[in-house]
């Protein structure tokens, strides 16, 4: 029986400024930038609460709230939502701070899907997730229900799939 982790062992809050190479040449950060760092903030989170290899089976809808400037400071804010079998949501809040004005906008928030592996490369058990905070029980159950939506959602592609109907 694997030991469950409290979500506030494995949280994490990742800062890194943002460099021209990083913009489009008006200044505007690209949006690849932000969900590679979202992914890389939510992997470090899912690979410390399985310690072992993840990989990102899925991300959900993502929407940039406000652009992301050259000299922006961005937050990402990562934890874990709620633990399945082998799987494991994590939520990435991105906060982007003038440095200058300390004015902090809220520019996306993004839920995605972990998936841990064997040496074999297989679905592997996660130890349990321990929500303690009032919020973070709030977050599970709504995480619960994102996974049930997911699910369906997955049914129905497959059903597509296996009539030849094209959904996209
Ligand atoms: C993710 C992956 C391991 C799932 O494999 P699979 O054979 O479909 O696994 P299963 O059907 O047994 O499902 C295993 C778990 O993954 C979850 N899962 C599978 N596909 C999912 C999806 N698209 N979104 C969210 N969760 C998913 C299942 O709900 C299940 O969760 P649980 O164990 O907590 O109940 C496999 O699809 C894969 O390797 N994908 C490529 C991942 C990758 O390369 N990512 C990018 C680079 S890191």
């Amino acid at each position: 029986m694997m030991k469950e982790k409290a979500v506030k062992e494995t949280s994490i809050t990742i800062a890194q400024v943002m460099l021209p190479q990083d913009t489009n040449p008006a200044g505007n950060v690209h949006g690849g930038v932000i969900m590679k760092l979202i992914d890389t903030a939510a992997a470090v989170v899912a690979s410390r609460h399985a310690r072992c290899n993840t990989v990102t089976a899925s991300i959900d809808r993502l929407v940039f709230h406000h652009p992301v400037f050259v000299g922006d400071v961005l937050f990402l804010k990562a934890c874990l939502n709620m633990v399945g079998k082998s799987s494991m949501e994590v939520g990435v809040r991105v906060e982007a701070e003038n440095y200058l004005t300390g004015e902090v906008r809220h520019t996306a928030s993004a839920y995605l899907t972990f998936v841990a592996l064997d040496e074999k490369g297989r679905p592997k058990e996660v130890p349990g997730l321990i929500p303690e905070t009032e919020a973070e029980k709030r977050r599970y159950q709504e995480a619960l229900m994102r996974k049930k939506a997911r699910l369906e959602l997955r049914m129905k592609e497959d059903n597509c799939q296996n009539k030849g109907i094209c959904m996209i």
